[in-house]
């Protein structure tokens, strides 16, 4: 398939831009290098031995959109553009729903424009807000705490939407839990601007000595050892999900809404042992209060796209932490 992906420098969709090529489908990249840098395209194509199409743009110009949606044979698109910080969307709501939901809007309209009829969008497992029932199902009740889970919600019911008014179109929203991890060539990876937001990227620049110590947010809560709870992904396993969906859904008109998690938990304290492990040190740490906004524990029950996509995550936290650790150790200021 020809397929567009938006926001195709970035972590995931650097990533997942690797796996469609060495699946053999024709990519086009769009991204305005707002949180990521030239230099990806570049390793993605070493890796792939050849390189994705690329065009520097925005997914907020339109007219942008329909040239490439129209004039590319485009069959499908992967929607991985937009912002992605929790704390900067609660500061700057505005570019959270421009960024997010004006750019989903804008993507839609160009796609319904130029006949394109299959979105795959990446969600979050955030839009299940503070739910307190574990493991998290696809139809659990969905809330937001904040702009950004906000954004990932308006779009979730955009699609549905669409979906509802024209059963030409096959939208698809994968919420994903937590992705962490790196290619284990070390070559792709995260490389989070300023300070790290989440908590493998600080362990992992602890460990490289860029940070000197990671700040636990909570010890009290009700979990294993008082530590939150997550349900870390690696993120080739997140990649290769993406194809299974796009293999799902393409043909296949409706709204469709999968989790991409492993079902397993883990706690923060679990991660940095077993970053630990991988980088071969102890790394210093400190207790601090509960983070705003955080909740004890989120975990996915992955059963819907285990027997709809035929699709499971493989990776242990072990293998998470090891390529994580290559990533950093290999390029220890990311990609400058
Ligand atoms: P990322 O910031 O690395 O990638 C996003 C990419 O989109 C970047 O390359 C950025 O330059 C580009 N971009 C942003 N706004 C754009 C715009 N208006 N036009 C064109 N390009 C634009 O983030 P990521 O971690 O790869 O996340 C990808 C998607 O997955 C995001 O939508 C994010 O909200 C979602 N998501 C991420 C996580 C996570 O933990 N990383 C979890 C759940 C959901
Ligand atoms: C965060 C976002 C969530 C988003 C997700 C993307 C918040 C409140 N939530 O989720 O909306 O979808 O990222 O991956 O920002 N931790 C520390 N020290 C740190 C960083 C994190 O102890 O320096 C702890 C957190 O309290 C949490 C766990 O590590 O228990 C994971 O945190 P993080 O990686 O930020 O992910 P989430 O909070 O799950």
């Amino acid at each position: 398939m020809r397929v567009l992906v938006t926001g195709g420098a970035g972590y995931i969709g650097s990533l997942t831009t690797l796996q469609l090529l060495q699946a053999g489908h024709e990519v086009l990249v769009l991204d305005n290098f707002s949180n990521a840098k030239p230099a990806v395209l570049g390793r993605v194509a070493q890796l792939a031995g050849r390189e994705p199409a690329f065009e520097q743009g925005d997914v907020r110009d339109g007219a942008l959109l329909r040239r490439l949606l129209a004039g590319q044979g485009v069959e499908a698109v992967m929607h991985f553009a937009g912002l992605k910080a929790v704390s900067e969307s609660v500061h700057k709501p505005l570019e959270y729903f421009d960024n997010n939901v004006q750019g989903s809007l804008s993507l839609l309209s160009a796609m319904r424009d130029t006949g394109v009829r299959t979105l795959v969008f990446s969600s979050s497992a955030t839009v299940y807000g503070l739910a307190e029932t574990m493991p998290l199902r696809e139809d659990a009740p969905t809330g937001t705490t904040n702009p950004y889970g906000r954004s990932k919600l308006m779009v979730e019911q955009m699609l549905q939407d669409l979906a509802a008014a024209d059963p030409a179109w096959s939208l698809c929203a994968l919420r994903y839990f937590n992705p962490v991890g790196a290619h284990p060539s070390g070559l792709l990876g995260e490389d989070p601007q300023g300070i790290p937001n989440n908590l493998m990227p600080f362990i992992a620049q602890v460990a490289v000595g860029r940070r000197a110590a990671l700040q636990i947010f909570g010890r009290d809560y009700p979990t294993v050892d008082g530590t939150g709870v997550r349900d870390y992904i690696h993120v080739q396993d997140l990649a290769t999900g993406h194809l299974a969906a796009l293999g799902h859904v393409h043909g296949r008109p409706g709204w469709h809404v999968f989790n991409l998690g492993t079902g397993r938990s883990h706690s923060v304290l679990e991660v940095l042992r077993a970053y630990e492990a991988a980088c071969g040190r102890a790394l210093a740490h400190e207790f601090v209060p509960r983070r705003g906004g955080d909740v004890a524990q989120s975990w996915a029950d992955p059963a819907r796209a285990e027997s709809a996509l035929n699709w499971r995550a493989e990776l242990s936290l072990a293998q998470m932490c090891e390529d994580s650790w290559r990533w950093q150790s290999q390029n220890p200021n990311g990609y400058d």
